[in-house]
């Protein structure tokens, strides 16, 4: 955007101004997570300031005990939760205050603990929270000690009903905590809300609406616009309000020439309140925000900025892998990256709110998300989930999660339910429609994005999507039912959306042949899958997806068919912990991702890419050691080319080219040793390659950090994929070699993984088997700057170092 400089007058005006008024930072915001104590089982008297924890292990925030503990077949969270165990944890946390503090209102922010926690202040209960996703506050204020008073928090985590999740939940304050201190005239939690109901290239309207909390007094409320750049682009004053408990002021601005937030261009705002009291700067409350249009059309799909955009999103789960469910940043941006290097544009919070900071990195990386709520209502889908706190909770913990979410630029739709069981309730039971007319009056009384269920039941027997409630029409797979006649013919004509697809099964360098025969499995519940791989593997070829889903390229070839699907959310990006479908014990890690739980992407990664990048690409798969005189199906995925020629040790095997609505080229050739090699080429130019040559013996073993330079914060991470070679160099595909780490200097390892669905071996090790070639080290910095040697060895394999500094 170019500036006039008219516009750059008024700007340096507005920013002085504005900065003339700031006084020292007034509110406090402090990471809380270092220095707790915890104990794995119930204690009596935990709560107490008294209680003796010098025997307790010592930890920092956000933890995770379940993902240090061994896979066990006896477990109650059963294969579905990741054969991990739950039980009932003990945190607590002594800390002084200052005396100046005396006189200041004083919070604990809780991101997220799974679940039924119980915070206590020097002994006080401050109250309960079942629901082990939702972010909640507690005001210390009344019990607090200053100056060398001790003060102890202590929190009850109580996560031994089992089961209560279909996945691996993790266990334990696995998000952040925050301790937040304010005068006694303050912006209230989650206090302010900026919507922009009209926008265009050349104006923006911007409302922000403040809740104020404190008491008694007269004060002014400022609120600065700032650009990137942080200067001031508009400055609004509301004089004299008076705050007796809690007070709203709206402010108006008319924002000329805005720049839009996008998803190539997640450009961000950030306004920045002031509460102005006794002419003295009382609170400073800053909200990033997002100025963009959007519009779900019945025929024509979904459109960002008044451009039409197909979401193509994935799901994804909680866990990060190794590092369980406990939160960390750059684990959640190193996601992101990989699903944006394969084009994806959507993110679907399956199925509960997020980690706040999923949704800061999705507004600045530029994503669209369906913020989802629920698995299940009423009606529950384990024994001792959720649905047994519905009637108590969810209207509070719906309301908790729109009032923190929504002033995300990012987040587009509201999910309040994932296949939820009242969709087949019978004719004239109305207790299903009653919670979703509920729900949506929640959301329109806070928000106005569009409301969604994800339904797996399409026919027009479904009471929830009957009820006409939500603006959009969610279909979880059935992509026979995608035809925009279809949808409409049931449901009026209402956007639809993809809220859930695929389901494919598939793990990393794990083929079946011949590539068109299909598996889909499981067959029955009851039943072990018939033709199952004794090995517990599912084919990474497009041959192996579960019976209500469908094959990545069948679910593709609908999806891009119809103008009227406005996205879908592929189940699922990354494999998770828990829920193997097909497989019983031992297996107890999803096959659905297109990227494996380690991070290293299968082959349908390059499928989506092929479609959904712009840079020349050729994907070709599988590896070339295979019995001689095999049948081998060599697959191709390629872009921007018209044709793509195969050799086999220089001989041709045939130039292909996808025609109709294929989605990949295939050759059925016989393997003998050596190269193979394919080409892709453009009016006869050649424009991409790739070559995979026959791998001897491992010999070596590779290392490749993701980050060579990480803060030296305590928290970031360099993720090293250890790969296992033959003498020249080639990744030995069947490579199965147990490799050790020692690491010295100024990091730790914070988990080992290979992306096998049945490993046994620990998350938490100094070693690890690769699998199919490749394994994986999360190195993390301990907090001190200084450089990181990390070593891997392996007997009769040459041993390999890397360097990584903290910085
Ligand atoms: C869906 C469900 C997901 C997951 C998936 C596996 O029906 O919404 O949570 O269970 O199936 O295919």
């Amino acid at each position: 955007m170019q500036l006039r400089p008219f516009s750059l007058l008024i700007i340096c005006v507005l920013h002085c101004l504005y900065f003339s008024a700031t006084a020292q930072p007034t509110r406090v915001r402090e990471d809380f997570d270092r220095n707790w104590t915890f104990n794995l089982g119930n204690v009596s008297r935990a709560e107490d300031a008294s209680f003796n924890d010098a025997s307790w292990r010592k930890l920092n925030l956000p933890h995770d005990w379940s993902i240090e503990l061994p896979f066990d077949s006896t477990s109650p969270t059963g294969t579905g939760g990741g054969a991990l165990r739950g039980g009932l944890g003990w945190y607590r946390k002594t800390f002084t205050l200052p005396a100046t503090d005396k006189g200041k209102n004083i919070f604990i922010d809780f991101d997220g603990v799974y679940c039924n926690s119980e915070v206590f202040i020097n002994g006080h209960s401050l109250g309960v929270r079942p629901n082990g996703y939702i972010s909640f506050r507690y005001d210390l204020t009344p019990y607090l000690k200053f100056g060398n008073e001790k003060n102890v928090i202590a929190v009850k985590v109580d996560n031994s009903q089992q089961p209560n999740s279909r996945w691996y939940s993790g266990s334990g304050i696995y998000r952040n905590v925050w301790l937040v201190k304010t005068n006694s005239i303050y912006v209230d939690n989650w206090g302010t809300y900026i919507n922009t109901p009209s926008v265009s290239s050349t104006r923006a309207t911007v409302n922000i609406t403040t809740t104020l909390s404190g008491t008694g007094g007269y004060c002014d409320v400022t609120t600065a616009i700032l650009n990137k750049e942080g200067k001031a682009v508009a400055v609004q004053t509301q004089k004299n309000l008076h705050v007796g408990a809690l007070q709203t002021t709206r402010q108006v601005f008319s924002l000329q020439t805005p720049v839009l937030w996008s998803i190539e261009n997640p450009y961000l705002y950030k306004a920045v309140t002031k509460v102005i009291s006794n002419g003295k700067t009382v609170d400073e409350y800053t909200t990033p925000f997002g100025i963009r249009s959007y519009q779900f059309d019945v025929d024509k799909g979904f459109f960002l900025n008044g451009k039409k955009v197909k979401i193509v999103g994935v799901c994804n789960h909680h866990d990060l892998g190794c590092l369980g469910t406990a939160i960390n940043t750059r684990a959640l941006e190193r996601q992101l990256q990989i699903m944006k290097g394969m084009g994806i544009n959507g993110i679907r919070t399956s199925h509960n709110p997020p980690a706040p900071e999923l949704l800061d990195l999705c507004d600045k990386m530029g994503f669209i998300v369906m913020d989802e709520a629920f698995d299940m209502w009423k009606r529950s889908k384990s024994k001792y989930d959720y649905s047994n706190d519905f009637d108590e909770w969810y209207k509070k913990d719906l309301k908790d999660q729109i009032l923190r979410d929504r002033n995300h630029p990012s987040v587009f739709i509201w999910s309040v339910g994932n296949e939820i069981q009242e969709q087949w309730a019978k004719e004239g039971d109305t207790a299903g429609t009653a919670y979703l007319r509920e729900m949506q009056q929640i959301v329109r009384s806070l928000d106005d994005r569009p409301t969604v269920t994800a339904n797996n039941e399409v026919r027009s027997m479904n009471r929830l999507l009957q009820s006409g409630i939500n603006e959009l029409v969610g279909y979880n797979y059935h992509h026979g039912d995608w035809p925009p006649d279809s949808v409409t013919q049931k449901w009026g004509r209402k956007p639809f959306i993809v809220t859930e697809s695929v389901s494919a099964l598939q793990t990393r360098g794990h083929y079946d042949m011949p590539s068109d025969s299909m598996r889909i499995w499981p067959q029955r519940w009851d039943l072990p899958v018939a033709n199952a791989n004794p090995d517990l593997t599912c084919s990474a070829y497009e041959n192996c997806f579960t019976p209500w889903g469908s094959s990545h390229e069948a679910t593709l070839k609908m999806f891009l068919k119809y103008e009227s699907i406005s996205g879908m959310y592929v189940w699922t990006g990354f494999d998770y912990i828990g829920e193997p479908t097909p497989y019983p014990w031992p297996a107890r890690s999803s096959y659905f991702g297109i990227v494996d739980l380690a991070g290293f992407p299968k082959d349908a990664y390059y499928l989506y890419q092929s479609l959904f990048t712009t840079q020349n690409m050729l994907h070709l798969f599988p590896h070339w050691n295979w019995q001689p005189g095999q049948v081998v199906d060599m697959w191709a995925y390629y872009n921007n080319a018209d044709e793509v020629e195969l050799f086999i040790n220089g001989k041709s095997q045939g130039v292909k080219r996808k025609t109709g609505d294929e989605l990949h080229v295939m050759w059925r050739v016989t393997y003998e040793q050596g190269r193979v090699e394919a080409v892709s080429r453009k009016d006869g130019k050649v424009i991409a390659s790739k070559t995979i040559k026959t791998a001897g013996a491992p010999a070596k073993i590779v290392l490749q950090a993701d980050r060579s330079a990480i803060q030296a914060n305590g928290k970031d991470l360099s993720f090293v994929t250890v790969k296992v070679v033959d003498k020249d160099g080639n990744l030995v595909p069947d490579a199965a070699n147990n490799i050790q780490f020692t690491i010295a200097g100024a990091g730790v390892i914070a988990g080992v993984d290979n992306g096998s669905q049945t490993s046994m071996e620990s998350f938490k090790a100094s070693e690890r088997k690769t699998f199919n070639g490749l394994c994986l080290a999360v190195v993390q910095s301990t907090g001190k700057p200084g450089s990181i040697k990390l070593q891997a060895k392996s007997a009769g394999l040459a041993p390999a170092t890397i360097d990584i500094i903290a910085k």
